[in-house]
């Protein structure tokens, strides 16, 4: 899955991963993490997740991070915002009131270039990832964040029967990933509507973890 492959999929509008409303566990869960009224929330591979403008209405700043220019340019008219672009680094950067939007690829992303975050999001993230990215990917988001609290939304169903993305990521995968540094509680799992793309079932999670105090 490397970029060549999202930007494809971008151009050529296959985005079945992209909600129509806000995503329902985020309503519901995102105030297990106490973050701060105002608090910043990083979001990962935001693509143009409604999600974005939810934190914002709720009086939260946020950070994204995506790949695409074609996301960001939709997100910003969705947000009805006309962004300051500049350049850090790598990345270019989106700005509007109360958001950040990074784009180019997170590996190129530094904690000094984001800033301080409250809280990470991440839905369809690292279940967007093959195997080996996951494993940088979270070590990555640990650097990036200083162990700031997460959501992780993630969803269990059989990979044999079905190619990723999204793929399959198991509690003992994710534990693997962070439990050196975080408590996960999984806070919700439902059933996903239709199963996983209409070919088997499957269950989509919500986790919280919290960074280790020992
Ligand atoms: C499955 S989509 C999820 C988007 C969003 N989180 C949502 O819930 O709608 C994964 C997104 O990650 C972006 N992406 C993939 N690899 C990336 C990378 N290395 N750096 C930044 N963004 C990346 C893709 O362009 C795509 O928008």
């Amino acid at each position: 899955m490397d970029a060549s492959f999202w930007h494809n999929r971008w151009q050529t509008n296959q985005t079945g991963w992209h909600e129509p409303a806000v995503n329902p566990l985020l309503i519901t869960h995102f105030s297990s993490l106490n973050v701060p009224p105002g608090g910043r929330v990083f979001v990962p591979l935001c693509g143009k997740s409604l999600d974005l403008g939810w934190l914002l209405s709720r009086g939260y700043a946020v950070a994204g991070a995506g790949l695409s220019d074609l996301a960001v340019t939709q997100l910003c008219a969705q947000l009805g915002i006309e962004p300051s672009i500049s350049t850090v680094g790598k990345l270019r950067l989106f700005r509007g009131e109360k958001i950040d939007i990074f784009v180019g690829d997170i590996f190129d992303l530094s904690h000094e270039i984001l800033g301080p975050v409250d809280a990470i999001y991440d839905r369809a993230a690292l279940v967007a990832l093959p195997k080996a990215m996951r494993v940088q990917y979270t070590a990555h988001l640990k650097a990036l964040t200083a162990l700031t609290p997460q959501l992780v939304i993630s969803y269990g169903y059989d990979q044999t029967i079905v190619a990723g993305p999204p793929f399959s990521v198991t509690s003992d995968e994710l534990h693997h990933h962070y439990s050196d540094s975080y408590a996960l509680t999984l806070l919700a799992r439902v059933d996903v509507p239709g199963g996983l793309k209409g070919k088997c079932p499957a269950m989509e999670h919500i986790w919280r973890l919290d960074k280790r105090l020992n």
